[in-house]
């Protein structure tokens, strides 16, 4: 495949997007990007295209801040009128999003073969939309790039077999990024002398299981409360949670700062003691940056990081949160576990799809 739309709109998706567009510029993939504009703030958007040379995008949408029926619905449109047009080979979507559930019903329903990067993760727990979004997102898709041995057993026992359509393990296209990365952040990343500590831990909430359900975030910040009496605690707050916290009025007394760039979420990653985070891809970070993790959530997809000791799954319980950081704390992990393949996840990834020929591409 010559011609590739990728359709990318939140945080998570600017960071996967930043390995696989290097490649594709390498190997001669000519690929356009649609930015639905989920994530919209410079912090939270344009940060990522400007520090990592992601590709300017070819086509914004500009929809954000919508309910997930009425956002989702609207990206459909504005991406069909887009494929309509540019007639791509292959339509690229990431992880769970509503921007990737609305580039892969798009692509589909006009016979455009979908490839879909992070494929065949489950949490087992339809509440959360990117359980809904991540299912249906492998449903119509063609070509499925799992990053772990778990998401290709996922997808086989959906009934998934290996030709048709295409399941591949590529690895975790975060650890290329991560490791592409990591270099470059020490020298242009100032957020270590911003904050000025000694030692710290690095929380990031932004779950709609935890925002949207007032108990839960009470709970959780009540957690970090308590766990920054004893050491401090650095929050670089997502937008969503904030607005929340400010709008309920909600006591913090950790030190809460604006999304950061990644070389600054790098940066934090690399000197932080422990993670405490809701996020799918900073519970990976930790372990990518040596650090044990605290997940704020019931369940997560990333199954071998609880497996083999470096995260414990903490709800948003106060008390179960505050014992497994101080387990976590002491907790010497040894990280050298290849868990996420090698850091070459997204060149095998681009090799495949170049070669790829859309007419070889079949649907059950
Ligand atoms: C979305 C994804 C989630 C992912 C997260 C990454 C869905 C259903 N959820 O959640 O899977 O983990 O992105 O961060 O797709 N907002 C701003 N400025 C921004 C971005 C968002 O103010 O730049 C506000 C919006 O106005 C909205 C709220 O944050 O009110 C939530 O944004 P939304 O994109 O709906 O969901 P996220 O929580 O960001
Ligand atoms: N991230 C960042 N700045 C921040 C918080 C997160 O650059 O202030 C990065 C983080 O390092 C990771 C990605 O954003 O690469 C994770 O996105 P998020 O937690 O928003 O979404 P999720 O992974 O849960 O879908």
């Amino acid at each position: 495949m010559k011609k590739i739309i990728t359709i990318i709109g939140a945080r998570p998706q600017f960071i996967k997007a930043a390995a696989l567009s290097r490649q594709f510029a390498q190997i001669g993939v000519n690929e356009w990007i649609i930015h639905t504009g989920q994530h919209f703030d410079s912090n939270m958007s344009d940060v990522f295209f400007e520090e990592m040379d992601i590709p300017a995008p070819a086509y914004r949408l500009d929809i954000h801040s919508l309910p997930h029926g009425a956002m989702t619905g609207r990206m459909l449109d504005g991406i069909e009128r887009i494929l309509e047009n540019e007639k791509p080979d292959g339509v690229l979507v990431y992880g769970d999003t509503n921007s990737t559930l609305a580039g892969a019903l798009a692509a589909v329903k006009m016979h455009i073969p979908v490839i879909h990067v992070e494929a065949g993760l489950r949490s087992f727990n339809m509440n959360m939309p990117e359980e809904i979004n991540r299912i249906l997102t492998d449903r119509i898709s063609s070509v499925l790039f799992c990053p772990t041995e778990t998401a290709v057993k996922n997808l086989q026992r959906e009934g998934f077999n290996c030709q048709n359509p295409a399941i591949v393990k590529n690895g975790d296209v975060m650890q290329d990024t991560a490791i592409f990365y990591a270099k470059k952040a020490e020298k242009k990343s100032n957020i270590l002398q911003t904050i000025d500590l000694q030692q710290f831990a690095l929380a990031t909430i932004h779950r709609q299981e935890n925002t949207d359900i007032p108990e839960n975030l009470q709970n959780i910040i009540s957690a970090l409360n308590e766990i920054n009496s004893e050491m401090s605690v650095v929050v670089p707050l997502h937008p969503r949670t904030r607005k929340i916290i400010e709008n309920q009025g909600i006591k913090t007394y950790f030190r809460i700062i604006k999304p950061v760039s990644y070389f600054d979420m790098i940066m934090l990653l690399k000197s932080c003691k422990t993670v405490i985070t809701d996020s799918g891809g900073v519970q990976k970070e930790a372990f990518f940056f040596g650090k044990n993790c605290v997940t704020l959530r019931e369940q997560t997809e990333w199954t071998e990081l609880v497996e083999n000791g470096f995260n414990i799954l903490a709800g948003s319980n106060p008390e179960k949160i505050c014992q497994a950081f101080f387990t976590l704390i002491n907790r010497k992990s040894d990280f050298s576990l290849n868990l996420y393949g090698n850091g070459k996840a997204a060149e095998i990834a681009a090799k495949i799809i170049l070669a790829t020929e859309k007419t070889e591409i079949h649907r059950n």
